[in-house]
């Protein structure tokens, strides 16, 4: 036969073709031993380590791995004229939240390579080129915006507001960008790459009880509620914690309690919607200081975009009147937001074909191809969740259904391919 690839005929893999034998070379890589689970921020000695796997794993199928100027990793399948327009491409992230599963991510990446194996030995000939990309800072965890990768790279957050975001530790992206390779000046849209991709399959993780319920290994999705994060800063006069009076306080730390309660409380009110604070840091965070300062950080979901406004707007006069009346003064940030998502529906219908037993759901969990869907055709798989439980180490998937949702993938792909 003609040579027509880069090509996935070059190379024996040493490696496991399975997602499971994939996803256990992986599971020694940013092990959390205080938190459980694994902690992978984006750029963390474990998430580069995870990239150079992956590095490994597609330079072994003879793929070409190229690096973006946002930090995305791309390893494509190349057609013989090596025309990269109408790409087809799949993919996921390898960062994670802090105590996550071992699945979040890492699942889509192994089963994207899984899918390109499965596919070279039907002996498909891809007739556009395929790619598995690796989106950065999937999660968010480490400088506040979810898909801040696939942000950049469509534009839908302004460069410098990306540049200017900060980790923990103060640190700028800009200067972690720069430190990991990355011309921090260059970063954001990238018209030439989005103008490459065909279509886009990100393979996921469930991380609800969809397909328990339903009794089903994977799912088509059909949608992504609409969600967004908001910082609130709660500022009190930091004090003695034995000297000062109850009555004499103004506690930013009281304040924010109320307010979370609150903020439960609304969400209860409101069908489908869904707020969480997961995260708060009083500042300076002595035993024995009353705190000067409390931030916390709010994540609101609903599949209505007007509602989540109405909530976050609620939650926003709520925490100003708690916030007099514990003599403290709030104010609340948006630090990002992504509208309801609808997937492509002719995608969708191509997938129905490919997948004819797959159930349509679905999720409140956020993705890159969320992001993209409103740049590209773009599609999900969800693979069953047996425990229902994610950004947690209890996040689970049987060996049996990884192989299922990897050949599901390959089927799909095969499908668009046709
Ligand atoms: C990302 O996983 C999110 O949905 O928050
Ligand atoms: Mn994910
Ligand atoms: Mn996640
Ligand atoms: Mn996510």
């Amino acid at each position: 036969p003609t040579q027509t690839t880069g090509s996935l005929t070059a190379q024996p893999s040493k490696t496991p073709s399975t997602v499971t034998g994939l996803l256990s070379d992986m599971s020694t890589i940013g092990k959390d031993v205080v938190r459980g689970g694994y902690t992978r921020p984006v750029y963390s000695t474990a998430e580069l380590e995870l990239r150079e796997w992956f590095i490994d794993e597609a330079t072994q199928r003879g793929l070409s791995v190229e690096a973006d100027r946002n930090g995305a990793i791309w390893a494509w399948w190349d057609t013989a004229e090596k025309d990269r327009t109408n790409a087809l491409i799949t993919g996921s992230h390898l960062d994670s939240v802090p105590g996550g599963g071992p699945f979040d991510g890492p699942l889509g990446i192994a089963s994207a390579l899984v899918a390109l194996d499965i596919l070279k030995s039907r002996g498909t000939n891809p007739t556009r080129p395929l790619a598995v990309v690796v989106f950065p800072e999937e999660e968010g965890s480490r400088f506040g915006v979810a898909c801040l990768g696939s942000r950049l790279m469509t534009g839908a957050i302004d460069p410098d507001k990306a540049r200017n975001l900060r980790d923990s530790g103060g640190n700028t992206f800009a200067a972690v960008a720069k430190a990991n390779g990355l011309d921090p000046r260059f970063v954001g849209r990238d018209d030439q790459l989005l103008g490459q991709i065909g279509q886009f399959v990100e393979l996921h993780v469930e991380q609800g009880r969809g397909l328990i319920e339903l009794d089903q290994p994977i799912a088509i999705a059909s949608s992504i509620l609409g969600h967004g994060r908001w910082r609130l800063r709660i500022h009190g006069q930091g004090n003695h914690a034995g000297t000062t009076l109850m009555a004499a306080r103004r506690d930013p730390m009281v304040a924010a309690s109320r307010t979370v309660v609150a903020i439960r409380d609304t969400a209860l009110q409101q069908a489908h919607a869904r707020a969480t604070v997961g995260r708060l840091q009083p500042v300076p965070g002595g035993t024995n200081v009353i705190a000067s300062r409390v931030d916390f950080w709010l994540d609101v979901r609903h599949p209505d975009d007007a509602v989540t406004a109405a909530v976050v707007q609620s939650i926003h006069q709520q925490a100003q009147r708690i916030a007099a009346e514990e003599g403290c003064v709030v104010s609340l940030t948006e630090e990002s937001l992504s509208p309801t998502v609808h997937f492509d529906t002719g995608l969708l219908h191509q997938l129905q074909q490919a997948l004819p037993n797959a159930p349509i759901l679905d999720t409140g969990a956020g993705h890159d191809a969320g992001i993209l869907s409103a740049f590209v055709p773009t599609a999900m798989v969800f693979v069953r969740n047996p425990s229902g439980i994610s950004h947690s180490p209890e996040e689970h998937v049987l060996d049996e259904d990884a192989e299922t949702g990897a050949k599901a993938l390959a089927d799909a792909l095969e499908t668009l391919l046709a």
